[in-house]
């Protein structure tokens, strides 16, 4: 999705600044980049179709001046194809104005033929051009004055932004404003900045303030004065963020993706450990959790809603808290509730799951359930983000920021919230005896080591042969049951969203229901065999799968001859307990993916089409 980094300092050239914010927000996935400057009474814009890099090639041979004000932009193309001139910044016909947006004006076909009805002149196709002219064409009467034409053109506006905004007279300003889409202030030393994205500013500052919906503010180099929709000053308390710039960055990995799949068994240790209490076995939330014993014994069920891999978490949560708090689950799809019956929400529990915690669908559905009158407990990695802050209770996961757009250390941190959180309920209603919850707790601190053979020579090895078997096919099927039947639709999902093999995971069961057909000697399966309950089913599915000369990549136990001796390639894990395997299996099925994509040479990190945080529905 579209990113925005603005700044405003009291000296000096902001522009490399800027354009270093916009690098950290690649991940999100663009297709065309641009900056603006104020300088002399005068917007110069230089905008360019590509990466980044095209952009900065462009600065070297037609350089733009040197200046205190900036306002940068990726674009993730929604209104008009990825050209040069679709691409931020846009400016009024009479460049007077200057705007970067990230959302979608809904009624700008309508302004538009307002405006032309009026003189202005549209040299793209997108809405972002309409609200520059809108705000132009309101200058006047606001007496020149930025702030207040922003204000009065707002309400005319449908949909979601946020938007930066200069204006060519004032090179010492910029005006912000926000509905529905993230926007983040930096209040840094003697330079003021705004971003849709913390880490864009962590060179700049880690001093933050979050706009709220309906708010705008007007930086200068020293202040940030926020208005309220009533247009009341704010006053509102600086945040300071403890993620580095480093964390941010790649260390010397060629992917963050790899990275990010290394650093899980830290990710254990931050997102859980803290929170164990061992002598009691139960575990303790930070107090933004808010339930205590009494409250989580009212509810009746627990609804997880989630997209794309945190919805994979959501079908994790609703299994754990079965197995440990033996209370019905459900997971829905948080895009589809919207277009649910409204029923009544009674006394059920709502867990939103989102890593950015600024995925518009799963925001809408926390809405939605808040205006039906229940409660959402919101897992979420971003601090300060949409999700932490409008939910009515939150477990932060702690993971550090995510950069890849293919999440896997974020996944990682919200099994392990659940396993918390289930864990939780089951002591809160007497379900689980001080015993058996030490027990589980213990599971998991012995699970850190364990991870340890994931990440040796002997694994590196079995994933090249696993990826000989996949990388050269077109199509493939993960199978798995039980508490592997999300992990299974999880490595289907990261080597369709890596490599753009086709993958679906399917829960075992099914695969002789229709999926089976497909089978033959050009079609793999992945099947996830572990020990538990299911074990034997899955080497009965994976005998099923070889008599039709499918080729076999097994996620099994070491020392596992049985499913090793079936197998074409064997991803072997430490065994552990089988509500712990789903955090085991996932990392082999994220090296795999991530090896399949490196071979087939595509952008790994940069996933085309994708993007990190999906803002609009
Ligand atoms: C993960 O690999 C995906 N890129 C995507 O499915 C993602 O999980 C989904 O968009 C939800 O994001 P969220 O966790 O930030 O809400």
């Amino acid at each position: 999705m579209c990113g925005i980094v603005a700044a405003v300092g009291r000296e000096g050239n902001v522009v490399p600044s800027v354009i270093q914010g916009l690098k950290t927000l690649e991940y999100r996935g663009y297709d065309s980049a641009g900056v603006a400057i104020v300088s002399d009474g005068a917007i110069q814009v230089r905008r360019r179709t590509g990466k980044i890099a095209v952009l900065e090639e462009d600065l070297g041979q037609n350089g733009l001046p040197e200046s205190s004000i900036a306002l940068a932009h990726t674009r993730w193309a929604t209104h008009g194809a990825p050209e040069d001139r679709n691409a931020h910044p846009h400016r009024d016909h009479l460049e007077k104005v200057v705007v970067v947006h990230n959302g979608i004006i809904e009624n700008y076909a309508e302004l538009r033929a307002e405006l032309q009805e009026a003189g202005h002149e549209f040299s793209s196709d997108t809405d972002t051009e309409v609200l520059a002219n809108l705000v132009a064409s309101l200058l006047e009467e606001n007496s020149g004055d930025l702030h207040a034409a922003i204000r009065a053109a707002l309400p005319r506006v449908h949909g979601a932004y946020a938007l930066v905004a200069a204006s060519a007279s004032d090179s010492d300003s910029l005006v912000i404003a926000r509905h529905d889409s993230p926007l983040v202030v930096g209040i840094g030393d003697g330079v003021t900045c705004a971003a849709s994205d913390m880490p864009a500013l962590l060179g700049l500052t880690r001093e933050f303030l979050v706009l709220e919906n309906g708010e705008t503010a007007i930086l200068t180099p020293d202040s940030c004065q926020i208005y309220d929709p009533n247009n009341q000053t704010i006053e509102r308390a600086v945040q300071h963020c403890d993620w580095t710039p480093e964390q941010a960055e790649k260390g010397g990995y060629p992917h963050f993706m790899l990275k990010e799949i290394e650093e899980q068994p830290d990710v254990l240790a931050r997102t859980a450990f803290d929170r164990l209490h061992d002598a009691e076995g139960d575990v303790e939330f930070e107090s933004e959790f808010g339930l205590d014993d009494q409250a989580l014994c009212v509810f009746s069920r627990l609804r997880f809603m989630a997209m794309g891999t945190s919805f994979h978490s959501a079908m994790l949560g609703k299994l754990f808290l079965e197995e440990f708090a033996q209370l019905p689950g459900d997971v829905v799809n948080a895009s589809e509730f919207l277009y649910s019956p409204k029923l009544k929400e009674g006394d059920a529990l709502t867990v939103i799951i989102s890593q950015s915690g600024e995925t518009a669908d799963s925001l809408r559905a926390m809405r939605e359930v808040q205006s039906r009158g229940g409660k959402v407990l919101g897992i979420c990695n971003v601090r300060g983000s949409t999700l932490d802050r409008e939910a009515d209770h939150v477990v932060l996961t702690h993971c550090g920021p995510e950069v890849g757009v293919a999440s896997t250390k974020a996944f990682f941190g919200q099994l392990a919230a659940l396993y918390l959180l289930a864990l939780r309920v089951g002591r809160a209603r007497g379900v689980l005896s001080q015993e058996q919850g030490f027990e589980l707790l213990s599971d998991l601190r012995h699970l850190r080591p364990k991870l340890d053979a994931l990440f040796s020579e002997a694994a590196a090895q079995a994933v090249q042969k696993a990826a000989d078997i996949l990388a050269p096919v077109n199509s493939c099927l993960f199978l798995g049951r039980g508490f592997n039947h999300p992990i299974a639709m999880e490595g289907a999902l990261k080597l369709k969203e890596i490599s753009y093999i086709h993958a679906e995971g399917y829960p075992a069961g099914e695969m002789k229901h229709g999926p089976i057909a497909l089978i033959d000697d050009s079609f793999p399966v992945v099947a996830i065999a572990t020990p538990g309950r299911t074990y034997e089913k899955m080497v009965s599915n994976i005998e099923e799968v070889r008599a039709r000369s499918g080729a076999v990549v097994a996620v099994a136990a070491e020392g596992d001859e049985k499913v090793s001796g079936l197998a074409d390639a064997t991803l072997f894990v430490p065994e552990v307990p089988e509500h712990l395997s789903p955090l085991v299996n996932v990392i082999p099925l994220q090296q795999l993916s991530y090896e399949v994509a490196k071979r087939l040479g595509k952008d790994v990190d940069q996933p085309r089409n994708l993007a990190k945080s999906v803002t609009v529905e």
